[in-house]
């Protein structure tokens, strides 16, 4: 673990214009600048209207934070009214692509087989991919939650070649812990990095980081970080700027005792 790196994902979801994005932007510049979280990679996730002028921000104020994408179609172009190409949000400055985000499969009906053609259509773009996974409450309380995580795992990552699965990192976040307030618990959290470690190394990806998502704040970051993973996925603790560098202060400080 020693030489490992953490990576804390903002994810905006459908808030901020870009206005309020790039005060965000600026003024988590201001304080990373102040007190830099040295082991910690960090991503941000704006909605797409923001991604120029946020990246505007980050270039011209040197702040060492990467642009990830919400979402992507898998098509290259054409008649997809509405939707966003991966060329299109590469051109924006966008490396990382978060694919199968919960929101996605049960609002917008992305099924396990349209998340394979993006999380494949992503890699094949040589661009990095953050496949999130997680059960709901009705299968966490059917006990049938690693199953089911196992399942979603295998059928997005089955196609890929080696060094495509180079390019995934895997996130867990249980329905049931997304903008709850519920932040699964630390056994919670341990048991299923160990089922999806079992599952990454059969797949050859071992390496790979493995992040947690759902509820997570400054508070329960530096407990969740013992258990296994190498980071998070962040929701509605991302949208102020203190609230999202005290969780990478939580995570770096962590880190920086192990080293
Ligand atoms: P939350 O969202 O931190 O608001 O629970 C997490 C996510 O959906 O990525």
């Amino acid at each position: 673990m020693s030489e490992r790196r953490a990576l804390v994902v903002g994810n905006w979801k459908m808030n901020l214009d870009f206005v309020e994005a790039v005060h965000l932007t600026q003024q988590m510049g201001v304080l990373l600048r102040h007190e830099p979280a040295g082991y910690v990679d960090v991503l941000v996730a704006p909605p797409f209207v923001d991604l120029r002028s946020v990246a505007s921000v980050l270039e011209s104020e040197r702040i060492p934070v990467g642009l990830c994408a919400q979402h992507v179609n898998d098509h290259e172009s054409g008649a997809h009214t509405g939707e966003t190409s991966i060329s299109m949000l590469t051109r924006l400055g966008v490396a990382t692509f978060l694919v199968g985000h919960s929101e996605r499969r049960t609002h917008y009906g992305m099924s396990d087989d349209v998340v394979g053609a993006t999380l494949l259509a992503v890699v094949r773009a040589a661009q990095r991919a953050i496949l999130c996974v997680g059960e709901d409450l009705e299968v966490r309380e059917a006990g049938e939650h690693g199953e089911f995580v196992t399942d979603q795992l295998e059928s997005a990552i089955r196609a890929l070649s080696p060094a495509q699965r180079e390019l995934v990192t895997v996130a867990y976040e249980p329905l049931w812990a997304i903008g709850t307030g519920r932040s699964a618990t630390d056994e919670e959290v341990r048991e299923m990095a160990q089922v999806m470690r079992e599952v990454l190394s059969r797949l050859d990806m071992s390496d790979g980081r493995l992040l947690y998502g759902g509820s997570i704040n400054a508070e329960n970051a530096s407990e969740l970080i013992g258990q296994g993973v190498d980071g998070f996925l962040v929701g509605g603790a991302s949208l102020k700027a203190e609230s999202f560098v005290a969780i990478l202060r939580a995570v770096d400080d962590c880190y920086a005792e192990l080293r």
